[in-house]
């Protein structure tokens, strides 16, 4: 049986500015994931480096600051069944020209760099990643979606 995890998801400035936040969201919308906290912001130099802090000293460390901070983000909590792993299938490789055809990287970005999307890579830098953007109580769970045990009921399924 799979757990029941949140992930955190962002979409990044290029997404936004290309006017895909709708197009996306309806991914995990259709999956059947839960969403349970989201905001547009504007990430400052100072959270960037928190988000990022694992990949300081990389050669695209400073580009990757610069991209992160060029514009608002879109940021949220996805929940789901395994969304964790679910989720990255769903946003694809970090390399679009390695993603999954079908997935939002291979289906809407051409850079490493430019990715459109970020999700977390472990239930760990989930729980990370979702406290550097939200306060507890800006995440809502209190509510049933109508899809709930229609995709995926604990009582049922192995698989
Ligand atoms: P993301 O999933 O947000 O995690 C780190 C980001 O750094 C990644 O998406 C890309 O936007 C960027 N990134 C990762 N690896 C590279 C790379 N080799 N060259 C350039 N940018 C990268």
């Amino acid at each position: 049986m799979k757990a029941e995890e949140r992930t955190f998801v962002a979409i990044k400035p290029d997404g936004v500015k290309r006017g895909l936040i709708g197009k996306i969201l309806t991914r995990f919308e259709d999956k059947g994931y839960k969403i349970v906290a989201m905001k547009l912001l504007q990430v400052t130099p100072e959270i960037a480096a928190k988000h990022y802090a694992e990949h300081l000293g990389k050669p695209f460390y400073n580009r990757l600051m610069y991209y992160i901070t060029s514009g608002p983000i879109v940021a949220m909590v996805v929940e789901g069944y395994g969304a964790v792993d679910g989720v990255r299938h769903i946003v694809g490789a970090t390399d679009p020209d390695k993603a999954d055809v079908g997935s939002i990287r291979a289906d809407y970005a051409q850079a490493m760099e430019y990715n459109v999307v970020h999700a977390s890579d472990s239930v760990e830098s989930a729980n990370r990643e979702i406290a550097i953007y939200f306060e507890p109580v800006e995440i809502y769970d209190n509510w049933q979606s109508t899809l709930e045990k229609l995709v995926y009921d604990e009582e049922r399924y192995e698989g």
